[in-house]
């Protein structure tokens, strides 16, 4: 179907509307709306948190009786359920005399996943869908990964030396990389809704896993540490005051009991998941993290860790930074532990690659 050029004129400031919800949004997506109405913009509006008004409601009331007779540019399809914190959207569309409603992609909520549509249709208005659907599709790839798969994007971040290793014979990692690479990857935490990483990181570097860098922080990701048999000490850096309720220790029936219930009592968050390999099932993790409705995750590693999430083939996007440096020795770890496959044919193959200069450091990012 052609889409005409004021369609698109339109969907773009909608689509541009929306980008203004970045990282603020989730568990939502980011909406944008735009009502036309005799060739003008009557209203605007943005999604700008979860439990806010959603974008159409704003744009809608913006308009106020100039949206009679009008056109709805919506870049999610309307929800029409009532399981959450705000008011359904169709009510409020029907209700404006809204006369032709553009929606760039349907929501794959469950809950949604069409019947948005079917409703506005029902009701006799001309719905036209799928205008700049890609760019949409885009904008919301962690959201509708997780409404389409039950689990969140996940993005794979390590550090390596020239020759792929991420620490010495001793387990010494701080840092490898320049403080320019270190930066940048510490950004990629604002843009994610958890982090993780493998208990012997926590052991080994006791880190924060929190935004301390760069522009306002407006909240923190969940910091998840997955830990089969609660080896984490309550000392670790993760437990203090400070952050402890941000904090979830995926765990398994390994957990003893006792200590199990000690960290319960001090409001300590631990999930008790199934096992797999005797180790705390990663897909079973990335279901509750889903469900807790984490949209995008980073993983930070260890090298086990990392084996884990790509033979679980859970990673879709792997950014690697790189330090010219070498380290040598088949004694120092490798980027990716786990065991090595025996036919080259079973490597991970990445896809869509890019190489980028940081600093003296390099980084090399693609889609697996
Ligand atoms: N260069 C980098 O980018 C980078 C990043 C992070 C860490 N590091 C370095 O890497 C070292 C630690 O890495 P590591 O490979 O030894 O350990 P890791 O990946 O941090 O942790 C692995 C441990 O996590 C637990 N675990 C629970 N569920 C798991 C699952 N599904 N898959 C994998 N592990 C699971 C296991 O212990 P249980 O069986 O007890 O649960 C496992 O032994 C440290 O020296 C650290 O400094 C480097």
């Amino acid at each position: 179907m052609k889409t005409a050029a004021t369609d698109i004129r339109y969907m773009t400031r909608a689509l541009r509307l929306a980008a203004r919800g970045r990282e603020r949004t989730s568990p939502n997506p980011m909406v944008g709306a735009v009502v036309v109405c005799r060739g003008r913009v009557v209203g605007e509006g943005f999604h700008l948190r979860a439990g806010s008004p959603h974008a159409e409601v704003l744009a809608l009331q913006a308009a106020g009786p100039q949206a009679r007779g009008g056109t709805l540019y919506l870049t999610l399809e309307p929800c029409s359920h009532t399981r959450k914190r705000t008011p359904p959207c169709v009510p409020a569309i029907l209700a404006s005399g809204i006369r032709r409603v553009v929606v760039a992609m349907r929501d794959p909520n469950p809950q949604v996943n069409g019947e948005g549509i079917r409703k506005l249709k029902r009701a006799g208005l001309s719905v036209s869908v799928g205008c700049l659907e890609q760019q949409a599709e885009q904008l919301n790839d962690s959201y509708t990964h997780r409404m389409r798969t039950g689990r969140p994007m996940v993005v794979l971040k390590m550090a390596m030396t020239l020759d792929g290793k991420t620490a010495t014979s001793s387990g010494e990692s701080q840092w490898i990389t320049g403080p320019a690479a270190r930066r940048h990857a510490h950004q990629l935490r604002t843009q994610v809704d958890a982090i993780m990483v493998g208990i012997n990181t926590v052991l080994t570097d006791d880190p924060q896993l929190t935004i301390r860098l760069g522009h306002p922080i407006t909240r923190q990701p969940l910091r998840v540490i997955m830990d089969s048999s609660l080896r984490i000490p309550t000392t670790a850096r993760v437990l203090s005051p400070r952050l402890r309720r941000g904090t979830l220790i995926a765990t398994t029936r390994h957990a003893p009991r006792a200590r199990l219930a000690r960290f319960r009592r001090q409001g300590i968050s631990v999930l008790v998941l199934p096992m797999e390999k005797g180790r705390v099932s990663l897909r079973a993790c990335l279901a509750q993290l889903a469900r807790r409705g984490v949209n995008r995750l980073l993983i930070e590693g260890g090298s086990e860790l990392a084996a884990s999430a790509l033979q679980a083939g859970v990673v879709n996007r792997l950014r690697l930074y790189i330090a010219p440096r070498l380290l040598g020795g088949t004694d120092a770890r490798g980027v990716i532990g786990g065991v090595c496959p025996s036919r080259l044919a079973h490597a991970f193959a990445l896809s869509s690659l890019s190489v980028k200069k940081i600093g003296p450091d390099l980084l090399i990012e693609g889609m697996l």
